[in-house]
């Protein structure tokens, strides 16, 4: 659907254009002075000086020429020469009325839907997943979402770190504690058992107790290392264990995300990069494009415009092996395989943006990616606790997700439980929905690139810019249709009417502003934008609700407008938070 500010500054782009003044300067925003005005121009300043004329004299011709007026309502010149406009009644209700009727609330399409391959999540495989890891999952979820939104073919990738040196460590480790496994025995030529040789928890004990003696035992580590090369060129009985100790990790990982909403369509890891490596290894050399420096195989990446130095994208080190670079670059030659994709974007610690110019421009140089293939990273901050200082568990160790999204819950359970809106038997299940909804509404709300102080109290409070206070109005607006309905009343074919009061048009004014936001949030990569829409949404709706008698209001259309327009709010209230990845419980 054709967004409402388009329509505004097509009626004015005419009086423009009648009154002899160029029809682009007719560009419309929202008002900065919504005491005054619903949306404002301010083009007449801006052609002032082309024109040779006061900006207040071209604001005055343009209103004198306005005779299209189906969208603007009232409209005034405001000196220096600001054009101020509000909305016509009848439009905005309309235009809420096809909202109503189209299909997805009237989110525009993309015309030519694009290949989208989001790379996100990118947990190392075998170490405990953690809070840094949250943000990842959560953000690239999101804009995974906002993009199939938009109207494009997406594919959520979660490119497992799944080929290091923590796998040599494990290994290591359980050859010391369990030497006689047949694994470790060179001559064994039989089957390996079907059954892994620990646990997840086992595993989870495993790895650092062997990165631990790794720091402090110089021959350990050297083992560790020698394992690790030996499983990267295909020893036989550590690709075994590699394959139990993915399948574990993978079981329990699967699990992890499925509790935070977040689900991947494909599970490919750093590991299924490697069967690409040697033969782009062999290219990059032949074509010219690596060359060796101080013994390693490098792309240089330095362009001419460059502020600041940019080392060369390194793709093979001295002894031979490969490095996070090498297996971004040759996931990205599987990827242009697979999927061509239109576009790639990444998610990860904005720390890492270096490594992302690097693979980026060693890719589009060496044509292992097309020159018009978006490549585009998406760089988080930290996740911080109140003192200011990366988020930790009370007693200063890493906080487990796990043990994160816990204590959320543990929190919103008492919170629910007090309220006792809710029966005992749900409570559980609803801390679990709204908890969820604190952690990624808390996340998302604030700009992808900021570090922020990760606040329980304040992420879990029904009141302020919170995902519960985003919940509590859905719920709220779920029960009074609710009881509308009790009542034996249908919620079909009801129409919204053109606004009764200040506070029913500031209500219906967010609520056209949907698919704007929509389209905001895909263009920018930026969910932060809907929360802001939805706080602002939630805001308008629960003055209305203060202000208004809607049940027991008398006139029959009316109140059937006051319901159409609930229902219409409560859509777009669900649409946005499921684009967030979070869902609403049926009471709280
Ligand atoms: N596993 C990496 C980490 O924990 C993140 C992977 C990001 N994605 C990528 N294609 N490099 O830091």
């Amino acid at each position: 659907m054709k967004k409402i500010i388009d329509f505004i500054e097509e009626e004015l782009g005419v009086a423009f254009e009648k009154a002899g003044y160029d029809r682009e300067l007719a560009k419309v925003t929202l008002s900065n002075r919504p005491d005054l005005c619903e949306y404002q121009c301010n083009g007449a300043m801006a052609g002032a000086k082309a024109y040779h004329k006061a900006p207040f004299m071209i604001a005055d011709d343009v209103i004198a020429n306005l005779t299209e007026k189906e969208y603007i309502g009232e409209i005034e010149a405001v000196k220096p020469g600001f054009i101020n406009m509000k909305l016509e009644k009848e439009a905005v209700s309309a235009y809420l009325n096809r909202m109503r009727e189209a299909g997805d609330l009237g989110v525009e399409k993309a015309k030519e839907p694009e290949m989208i391959v989001v790379d996100y999540g990118g947990p190392n495989v075998a170490k405990p997943l953690h809070v840094g890891h949250l943000r990842s999952a959560i953000i690239g979820e999101s804009v995974k979402r906002i993009a199939r939104k938009a109207g494009h073919k997406v594919l959520g990738d979660i490119h497992l770190g799944d080929w290091g040196y923590q796998m040599g460590l494990i290994i290591t480790e359980l050859r010391k504690r369990e030497p006689s496994l047949p694994y470790f025995n060179e001559d064994f030529a039989g089957e390996y058992p079907k059954e892994a040789p620990f646990t997840i928890s086992e595993l989870e004990e495993i790895y650092p107790t062997a990165s631990a003696k790794a720091k402090e035992d110089e021959t350990y580590r050297e083992e560790a290392l020698h394992a690790t090369y030996l499983l990267q060129n295909g020893h036989r009985g550590y690709t075994a264990v590699w394959k139990h100790i993915m399948e574990i990790s993978v079981t329990d990982l699967k699990k992890n995300y499925d509790n935070l909403n977040v689900e991947f369509d494909l599970w490919k890891g750093e590991s299924d990069a490697q069967s690409d490596i040697p033969d782009m290894i062999e290219r990059l050399k032949a074509e010219g494009f690596a060359h060796m420096d101080q013994g390693a195989l490098v792309i240089d990446v330095q362009e001419e415009s460059d502020t600041k130095e940019i080392p060369p994208c390194m793709v093979q080190k001295s002894d031979g092996a490969s490095l996070y670079g090498t297996t971004d670059l040759a996931t990205l030659v599987q990827r242009q395989r697979d999927y061509q994709p239109d576009q790639v974007i990444y998610l990860a610690d904005k720390r890492q943006e270096l490594h992302f110019v690097q693979v980026f421009r060693a890719a589009k140089k060496s044509g292992i990616v097309p020159e018009h293939t978006g490549l585009s990273f998406l760089g988080f901050g930290t996740m911080n606790g109140k003192d200011g200082k990366p988020f930790k568990t009370r007693e200063g160790g890493i906080m487990r997700l796990e043990n994160l999204i816990a204590d959320i819950e543990e929190e919103m359970y008492k919170k629910i439980t007090d309220n006792r809106t809710v029966e005992e038997g749900d409570a559980a299940a609803t801390a679990k929905i709204v908890g969820l909804a604190a952690i990624k509404y808390g996340d998302l709300s604030n700009q992808a690139s900021k570090d922020y102080v990760f606040d329980v109290d304040r992420f879990t409070s029904f009141e302020g810019n919170t995902g519960p206070y985003i919940l509590y109005t859905i719920v709220r607006i779920k029960s009074i249709l609710n009881k509308y309905t009790a009542d034996g009343e249908g919620l079909s074919c009801l129409k919204v009417i053109a606004a009764g009061s200040d506070g029913e048009k500031a209500l219906m004014l967010e609520a056209l502003k949907y698919n704007e936001v929509m389209a905001a949030a895909y263009e920018e990569l930026a969910p932060h934008k809907i929360c802001a829409y939805i706080y602002d949404l939630a805001n308008a709706f629960n003055r209305f609700y203060h202000e208004t008698k809607i049940l027991s209001e008398e006139d029959a259309e009316r109140k059937k407008s006051y319901i159409a327009l609930l229902v219409l709010v409560k859509e777009i209230l669900e649409s946005c938070i499921d684009v967030l990845g979070f869902e609403a419980p049926e009471r709280m």
